[in-house]
């Protein structure tokens, strides 16, 4: 009988697949459908720091009536108070998602910046969330700010959530830092119980006839799991936090590799938006295949076999090994 089980902010989960946030999240019915299918877990989609703050400006229309200023202000978020469900409405999901489900449900906001915002983490707590996810999502555009400013903001935004809630938090980052080891460490001793790796960040697209900058999303593909597989094992027991992979798990074997590079979860979403929910199953089945011919009895055996620290050649994971990938293309002999 192989064991799926995993351990993941403080919860026993069945599986170590959880589903991300995203709109497919948004629905009950499809969260009992990625239950019934072998979700480990799931991510409500993210309430918006612009959409809480919007909620403290319509407070503050009524303390100050007659004011053109809010007209204004508000006027930069049209569609605010509805994306997402809004502020109340996100509320009230996570009760009818807790109502529903008996896998742990994991709230999510996402900002950057802290300020009276971050309270809200307290009220997805009181709605009955289990964990709550905060998804720092910050493009340092300011030419001002230095690196070490920019990270202590994330340090201090991470512990203003935590000090909010007494349910563990993850936080979902950006690949892109100078020093990701050291800053993972930052935030784990800010109170991080899990970090989630990593944020895709959508690039607009320019339109040439328009001359418009529009913006474009595309769904994953599995080669974007390679980034988080590498930094995930570099990270394994070099931070005390629960790892999360997110980005390019699309098959059982992409979220058996996330397991042996040092994951708690496997994350997913583009697979799912694209094969629909039930597409989870096949993913169980392959790995739990997969497991049965290789000889493991459980994920958690092979949780970090194949990290930096467990690695038999721990410079696969280092310098040494650029000039090898380099070379070994140079020896495929494919130039024309
Ligand atoms: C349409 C869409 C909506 C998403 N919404 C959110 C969101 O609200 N909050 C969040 O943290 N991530 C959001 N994500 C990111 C996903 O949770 C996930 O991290 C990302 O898609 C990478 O995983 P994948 O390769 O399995 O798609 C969204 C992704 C998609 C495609």
């Amino acid at each position: 009988m192989i064991d799926l089980t995993t351990s993941y902010l403080g919860k026993i989960l069945c599986s170590p697949l959880v589903c991300s946030s995203s709109p497919l999240c948004e629905d009950v019915d499809q969260l009992r459908r990625m239950e019934d299918a072998g979700a480990g877990a799931v991510v409500l989609p993210s309430l918006f720091e612009e959409q809480i703050r919007r909620e403290g400006l319509d407070l503050d229309q009524f303390l100050e009536q007659n004011t053109n200023s809010y007209a204004e202000a508000v006027s930069y978020f049209p569609d605010m108070n509805s994306y997402n469900l809004g502020p109340d409405g996100y509320l009230e999901h996570v009760r009818q998602a807790k109502k529903a489900l008996a896998i742990p449900v994991i709230g999510s906001l996402n900002g950057s910046t802290p300020g009276g915002w971050t309270e809200y983490a307290g009220l997805i707590e009181q709605a009955g969330a289990d964990a709550l996810e905060l998804n720092v999502y910050y493009l340092p555009t300011d030419p001002e700010r230095c690196a070490a400013d920019i990270e202590r903001q994330y340090d201090e935004l991470v512990r203003a959530v935590k000090s909010c809630v007494s349910i563990p938090i993850a936080v979902k980052l950006s690949p892109f830092f100078t020093a990701p080891v050291e800053l993972a460490r930052r935030l784990a001793a800010a109170g991080a119980d899990a970090l989630v790796l990593f944020n895709r960040f959508y690039q607009p697209d320019f339109d040439l006839e328009a001359l418009e900058v529009v913006p474009s999303l595309h769904l994953s593909h599995p080669s974007e799991l390679l980034l988080r597989l590498h930094w995930t094992a570099i990270l394994c027991g070099a931070v005390s936090a629960d790892l999360a992979i997110t980005g390019g798990v699309h098959s059982g074997l992409d979220a058996l590799k996330a397991m042996m590079a040092g994951a708690r979860v496997a994350m997913l979403t583009s697979a799912l938006l694209k094969h629909g929910v039930d597409h989870l199953k096949k993913v169980r089945a392959e790995m739990a295949h997969w497991m049965e011919e290789h000889d493991y009895a459980s994920v958690r055996l092979m949780q970090g076999s194949m990290s930096l620290r467990y690695v038999a050649d721990p410079g696969a994971y280092q310098r040494a090994n650029y000039m090898r990938v380099l070379r070994s293309y140079a020896l495929r002999g494919e130039a024309p």
